[in-house]
């Protein structure tokens, strides 16, 4: 019953905000949908469904929970140095363009993080360029990446050295230098996990033309084998 709420919450989700949540694990959703009826003073699912049916402001709130937009520089900063020192050097021998995906950017930070490191990477190499695209279903969080601009406290955790190639200080925020901010594009959409490997920004190609794809947080809410982050190889 809960299941069959939740599906049609979700089937409205997508309907009026273009994001498809089936995805997601349902035990997670579920736990989020409860979670938005009780503070919306709904006495179960189905009222609160009912309620999503007239409340614009509420279905925005309900999709914030799910999403989840909530990232940093060097956030995994172990799996960072490690790509960095292992996966990076070896790809950027092989290929002069190195090309990311970051799939649920939210508002930039881990993409910002992969453009600074593959642009070391690629500096190492005659010839060597990048090119990271980020993308997320959550337009205002993309604004923020487009933007290119964090409060100064969000970078403590970028190595010195690269803070001062790649930002700027700017009273108290910084900017992505702009040459860096320059080879990120942005798109708005949404990933399905399981389809990840045949469908990418850009319409000629799917993940196989990247040399990395980072799923981490778009991949973790998902019930398909492919959770947290995939960097590939070629
Ligand atoms: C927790 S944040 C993680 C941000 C960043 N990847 C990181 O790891 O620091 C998760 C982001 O994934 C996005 N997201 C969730 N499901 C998605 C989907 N199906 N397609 C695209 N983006 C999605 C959310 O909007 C949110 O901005």
């Amino acid at each position: 019953m809960a299941d069959e709420q939740v599906e049609q919450i979700l089937v409205l989700v997508a309907e009026r905000r273009g994001i498809d949540f089936r995805d997601y694990r349902r035990e997670t959703l579920q736990r989020r949908a409860r979670s938005r009826a009780r503070a919306a003073g709904c006495r179960d699912l189905a009222a609160y469904r009912r309620m999503l049916d007239e409340d614009r402001d509420e279905l925005d709130r309900l999709v914030e929970t799910l999403v989840v937009p909530v990232t940093g520089f060097f956030r995994d900063a172990w799996a960072f140095r490690e790509l960095a020192d292992r996966v990076l050097p070896h790809l950027a021998a092989r290929h002069p363009l190195l090309r990311a995906w970051v799939t649920g950017a939210a508002s930039g930070e881990e993409a910002y993080t992969l453009a600074m490191l593959l642009a070391e990477a690629s500096a190492r190499q005659a010839g060597g360029g990048f090119e990271v695209i980020a993308s997320d279903i959550d337009r205002p969080s993309l604004e923020i990446a487009r933007a290119g601009v964090y409060p100064r406290q969000s970078v403590e955790g970028v190595p010195a050295d690269l803070r001062v190639r790649y930002l700027r200080t700017d009273g108290s925020h910084v900017r992505v230098a702009d040459w860096a901010h320059r080879r990120m594009r942005l798109a708005a959409m949404g990933t399905s996990m399981n389809r990840v490997s045949r469908t990418s920004p850009g319409a000629s190609s799917n993940a196989s033309h990247f040399s990395a794809v980072g799923t981490g947080g778009s991949g973790i809410h998902s019930h398909s084998p492919v959770r947290s982050c995939v960097w590939k190889r070629r």
